[in-house]
């Protein structure tokens, strides 16, 4: 007897700065969705979130995804649709029958616990981390404290916020300098792909740096740079957890800023990263422990710095919904650790039942 397909929601896009990279993620996620064996498991229906955060149904998911002209979204087609107000306002067609979500956005609106927590009401499995996870895994001032109180080692940082900048810029420039020294990096809290981000070498640099954060998040961290290879480890799993080879990101700039990650043929990737393998041992149940200190399940990458002449390894960040891109580092890392594209996608919507069957136990046995 064959079971009918799974009815599958795949949702992308999203009211963020990684909004295009979502489009490129979300295409990849679907060829594996219907490739080889997941043809006949899965039917898969595409939903798209413009830039505004308005939901649309699968027939516009569509023609993003092929890169087709959508005059719905410009309200050329439909004036009253222009006006439509952003945000969410209720799910488009189709969105019901969805039995397992695979959400593939990035950044805020997506990767921060919001959309799960939207799933987690309607009841239905999903892809990825639940809300906890999500959210501490976005927030890098959260993020930093579940990996201290977990005795995860990183580099020196203070978490600050933007009111500690207008009450006192000196003193707080003070405070820096003495913990941290010069060169420093300054990071809002929940942006994401380097945004905001910037390297300060002098005083001037960082009151520049902070306040070009501040103007995007009220929640900042300062970082003591480091001089270090960056290596990266995807995990797989809910109660197992797994994780990958290593792999490491290569550039030809000072650190990894937005250009350098965006310009095709500024970076590459080494896959496996040339490191001992005790190295990469360690780094991969650092990242073990990492998912588990911020309640992340599903998928995550963990991103490290490693200085190699001293032979430290610190833990950097936790992605809960890396790229998903045919180039990407996370499918890159499954497919050079024995598990292809169509496999890991399947395994990724097993985990979403999986997760979804644990939640549901835990709040039975407590009712
Ligand atoms: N403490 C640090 N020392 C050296 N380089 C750093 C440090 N923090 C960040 N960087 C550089 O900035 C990049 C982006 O920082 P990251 O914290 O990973 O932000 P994002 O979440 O935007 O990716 C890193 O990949 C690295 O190149
Ligand atoms: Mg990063």
């Amino acid at each position: 007897m064959t079971l009918p397909p799974t009815q599958l929601g795949l949702v992308f896009g999203g009211a963020s700065g990684e909004h295009a990279v979502s489009i490129r993620s979300a295409a990849t996620v679907l060829a594996g969705l219907r490739g080889g064996a997941n043809a006949g498991r899965y039917g898969v229906s595409c939903f798209y979130i413009d830039e505004q955060g308005r939901w649309w149904p699968p027939a516009v998911a569509q023609r993003v995804l092929n890169g087709d002209p959508v005059p719905e979204l410009s309200g050329a087609a439909d004036p009253a649709g222009a006006s439509l107000p952003a945000g969410f306002r209720g799910l488009p067609e189709g969105a019901l029958e969805v039995e397992v979500w695979f959400p593939v956005l990035h950044g805020p609106n997506g990767e921060d616990g919001t959309i799960q927590g939207l799933f987690t009401l309607m009841q239905v499995p999903f892809v990825g981390s639940g809300v906890l996870g999500s959210a501490v895994g976005m927030d890098k001032q959260a993020m930093k404290a579940a990996f201290a109180a977990a005795g995860l080692p990183q580099v020196p940082y203070l978490s600050l916020d933007a009111s500690e900048l207008q009450a006192d810029s000196e003193g707080l420039l003070k405070q820096i300098e003495t913990s941290l020294g010069y060169p420093c990096f300054v990071k809002p809290a929940n942006m994401g792909s380097s945004v905001g981000i910037s390297k300060a070498g002098d005083r001037a640099a960082l009151l520049a740096g902070l306040q070009v954060a501040a103007a995007l998040d009220p929640r900042l961290v300062v970082e003591q740079a480091v001089r270090a290879r960056e290596l990266e480890c995807a995990v797989l799993g809910v109660r197992q957890l797994r994780a990958s080879v290593l792999g490491e990101i290569r550039f030809d700039a000072d650190w990894y800023d937005y250009e350098t990650k965006y310009s095709e043929g500024l970076s590459h990737m080494v896959i496996p990263a040339d490191v001992p393998e005790a190295l990469a041992e360690k780094a991969r149940s650092m990242a073990i422990a990492a998912c588990r200190a911020v309640a992340a399940d599903g998928l995550s990458r963990v991103d490290f710095f490693y200085d190699d002449s001293s032979g430290e390894l610190w833990i950097n960040e936790i992605n809960t919904l890396p790229g998903f891109t045919s180039q990407s580092m996370y499918p890159m890392l499954w497919q050079a650790s024995g598990l292809p594209l169509e496999d890991l996608v399947h395994e990724l919507v097993l985990g979403a039942r999986e997760s979804f069957a644990q939640r549901h136990h835990l709040r039975g046995a407590t009712a």
